[in-house]
């Protein structure tokens, strides 16, 4: 039996057995939506500097530039659709962990998981479909590609992506709701992230911590690989759909 049959078979094992469900993803689940991820081969990171444009002191320099990356990051997803592994994702949550038995934390600000049914989200970046003021509390949802900054109509101060930038804090409540979970759950998929940003890195562990079991769906070996009770060495588009398949 091929490697990865295995692994599934015991994916599938794990998730039948579990009372509730953790996912974890990060931009690998959007790759085969073709949105390009941050790290490893063609990553973002690797033609520009984050520093630039999702960081404070680069909205402070250039806020100009940050919305122009932003409104790319917008146009890009809205010209792209969720994947077969988005869609396995919500169909866990509706069919075998439905009730408060299931959370998805993501890192991903690209929405992909709401438009392919997805509901118990934790958007723990953001999402590139808000935006709000620098200075009161105004918010709202936008698709708008600006060409310029845009001005808060409460009281004219600019505007930015509600997003965490680096270095910022991440949202209170959805961190909140995200580490509790993680200390009931009995088990964690986590989902094309490598790993290597925190808080949301830290997820992984503090389930292991409390007795939960680990699935890692990667294409590649990361961090908490070694950790995992099994780790499906693949493209999430495909080994999602497979461990959806044979949890029945
Ligand atoms: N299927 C499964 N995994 C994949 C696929 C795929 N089709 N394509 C890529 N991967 C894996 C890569 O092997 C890598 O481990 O997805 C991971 C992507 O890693 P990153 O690019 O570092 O993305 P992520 O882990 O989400 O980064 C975390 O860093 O820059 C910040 O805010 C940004 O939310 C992001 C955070
Ligand atoms: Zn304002």
């Amino acid at each position: 039996m091929r490697k990865n049959t295995e692994d599934i078979l015991m994916a599938s094992e794990i998730l039948r057995k579990a009372s509730s469900l953790l996912v974890l993803t990060g931009a690998g689940v959007s790759a085969e939506s073709n949105i390009p991820t941050f790290r490893g081969d063609n990553g973002l990171w690797n033609k520009y500097n984050p520093e630039d444009l999702v960081s404070v002191d680069g909205f402070r320099r250039n806020p100009a530039l940050v919305w122009e990356w932003h409104c790319s990051m917008r146009k890009l997803a809205m010209s792209s659709n969720p994947n077969a592994g988005h869609f396995a994702i919500a169909q866990l949550e509706r069919e075998f962990f439905c009730d408060g038995n299931f959370l998805l934390i993501t890192q991903n600000i690209d929405d992909l998981h709401r438009r392919a049914g997805s509901e118990n989200i934790a958007e723990i970046h953001g999402n590139i479909f808000y935006e709000r003021c620098t200075k009161c509390a105004f918010r709202r949802r936008s698709e708008v590609i600006y060409d310029d900054v845009p001005r808060c109509p409460q009281c004219g101060s600019i505007l930015r992506p509600d997003v965490v930038f680096f270095g910022e804090p991440l949202p209170e409540m959805e961190i909140a709701k995200s580490f509790s979970f993680a200390q009931k759950t009995d088990c964690i998929l986590v989902v094309g992230t490598s790993g290597v940003v925190y808080p949301a890195a830290q997820i992984p562990y503090i389930v292991i911590e409390h007795g939960g079991k680990v699935i890692e769906v990667n294409k590649e070996e990361t961090p908490l690989t070694k950790y995992a009770d099994v780790h499906i060495s693949g493209e999430s588009g495909t080994i999602l759909p497979e461990i959806v398949k044979t949890i029945r």
